[in-house]
């Protein structure tokens, strides 16, 4: 429609977007980000899938599953494009960079595949669809990262990218193949946002990146994770900051110190070990055996005695024995970790594990191991979290509980979360909360003062 008086083209009713994001935060920033530029260009957002215009997936292809999960929900659209033809169907994100024309063989009823250095040219892609019938865009891009700090699901806190890619290439990994070779991003960049994003109202900043401690060494000019913390802990109005995700080999004494000597840095470190079988890391590449790893961890808890520990494990890794098994058991018990995320191991296309290694561990077997590391973790978070009975923390709050809507949770500089009853909404406010019940996930605290 045009309007009269400008001679402007304008819509009567906005083009309405549905969004589902799948896999790491990273992603789901993006996603993010997405959104906003659809918004900037008359879109508005709706939850209900069969009331848009535009049906975009942000998908994750780290595991089979993870792409599985987003073909189902392809599958169910098919009746949906059949009835209603205009609605444009996308994938983004690694799935798409991952799986390119793929995506149009197996649903041939999407319209749009958007890579992960492409996702900023949206809308453009959008409006390309009148004059194709189809559109692919999975070749190399410069991401500006320009974003409108107002646009964020969270009111009070928000997480920043501060690199992209990972040259590590652990054997089995998809991530360098999908995000590219690591681009850091200039720090005046990076703080010019955090500092927009605390001027708008943001306590909490998640800085972002696949080997986010290896920020820097490409910038070739002496930055670092470190720098860039001490940088950033000078914003006034800024509470709490933290960063992920870790790889074992780049956390030095600096790094440790920076942390320790700042009380806006959150004590939670989240260090994928993988394995505890040197064996099994050598195969995966990860440039890191278990006495390198426990000595950095040793480390850390010397330096920040209060740091919260977190990992990630793939159970089932092409190879891996009982006996490699036992060893990542025994390294869990070991460090006492907080929380520990278990991965059964997924064949990815592409990756050196898939070429030169037998898929051998069976399903069932991953399926047991998994279960077993899960309930060893359990058991110490329990007794980890029932040794901090009495103790006084500053919590975050970030919103009303979902099993009792009588209270509240927010999170500790530990990333611990805290359930508490209060009578009415402390929402991105700083409490003090005395915890005086535990289960292996939850702490439940009384309010000290608001
Ligand atoms: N960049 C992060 C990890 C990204 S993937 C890092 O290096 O820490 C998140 C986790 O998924 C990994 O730590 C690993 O435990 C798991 N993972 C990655 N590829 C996998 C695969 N092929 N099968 C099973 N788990 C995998
Ligand atoms: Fe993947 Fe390894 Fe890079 Fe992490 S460090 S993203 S596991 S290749
Ligand atoms: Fe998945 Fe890509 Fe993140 S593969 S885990 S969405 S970097």
């Amino acid at each position: 429609m045009m309007d009269a008086e400008s001679g402007i083209e304008v819509s009567a009713t906005p083009k309405r977007v549905y969004m589902e994001d799948f896999g790491c935060q990273m992603n789901k920033n993006d996603a993010e980000l997405v959104v906003g530029r659809l918004r900037m260009d008359g879109f508005v957002r709706t939850p209900i899938v069969e009331e848009a215009d535009v049906i975009l997936y942000y998908a994750c292809s780290v595991r089979e599953h993870a792409e599985e999960r987003v073909f189902g929900r392809l599958g169910q659209l098919k009746r949906l494009k059949k009835d209603r033809p205009e609605t444009v169907i996308g994938v983004m994100g690694c799935m798409a960079q991952n799986q390119k024309e793929r995506i149009f063989e197996r649903a041939p009823h999407v319209d749009l595949v958007v890579g992960t250095q492409r996702f900023e040219d949206i809308a453009a892609f959008v409006k390309d669809l009148d004059h194709h019938a189809r559109v692919i865009a999975v070749d190399q891009g410069e991401v500006s990262y320009r974003r409108d700090v107002s646009e964020r699901p969270d009111q009070h806190q928000a997480f920043v990218t501060v690199m992209r890619g990972c040259d590590k290439f652990c054997t089995f990994c998809i991530v360098p193949f999908t995000q590219g070779r690591e681009r850091s991003r200039a720090p005046e960049d990076i703080e010019r946002e955090v500092r927009a994003l605390v001027d708008d109202g943001v306590q909490q900043v998640t800085l972002l990146g696949q080997r986010v401690n290896t920020y820097g060494l490409d910038l070739n000019c002496g930055e670092s994770l470190a720098s860039l913390l001490q940088r950033l802990e000078k914003i006034p109005g800024l509470r709490r900051l933290q960063f992920i995700t870790s790889h074992p080999t780049h956390i030095d004494e600096t790094l440790m110190r920076v942390i320790r000597d700042h009380e806006v840095h959150a004590r939670y470190l989240h260090l994928p070990v993988q394995s505890g079988s040197d064996r099994i890391l050598r195969a995966m590449n990860r440039g890191h055996d278990v006495d390198s790893y426990r000595r950095t961890m040793d480390m850390v808890r010397r330096i920040v005695p209060d740091m919260s520990l977190a990992t990630d494990w793939i159970v089932g890794f092409p190879g891996e024995t009982e006996a490699d098994f036992d060893q990542s058991v025994r390294l869990l018990r070991d460090v006492e970790f907080q929380t520990s995320f278990v991965f059964k191991y997924s064949t990815r296309s592409g990756t050196r594990a898939a070429r030169a290694l037998e898929d051998d561990v069976p399903e069932v077997e991953k399926a047991r191991r998994n279960h077993v590391l899960l309930a060893e973790q359990e058991t110490i978070s329990a007794r980890r979290h029932a040794a901090r009975m009495g103790e006084l923390h500053e919590i975050l709050v970030e919103g009303i509980s979902k099993r009792d809507d009588s209270r509240w949770f927010g999170r500790t500089a530990q990333n611990w979360i805290v359930v508490f009853r209060a009578d009415r909404d402390l929402s991105g406010q700083f409490v003090k909360v005395k915890l005086v019940d535990s289960t292996a996930l939850t702490l439940f605290g009384e309010l000290v003062e608001a």
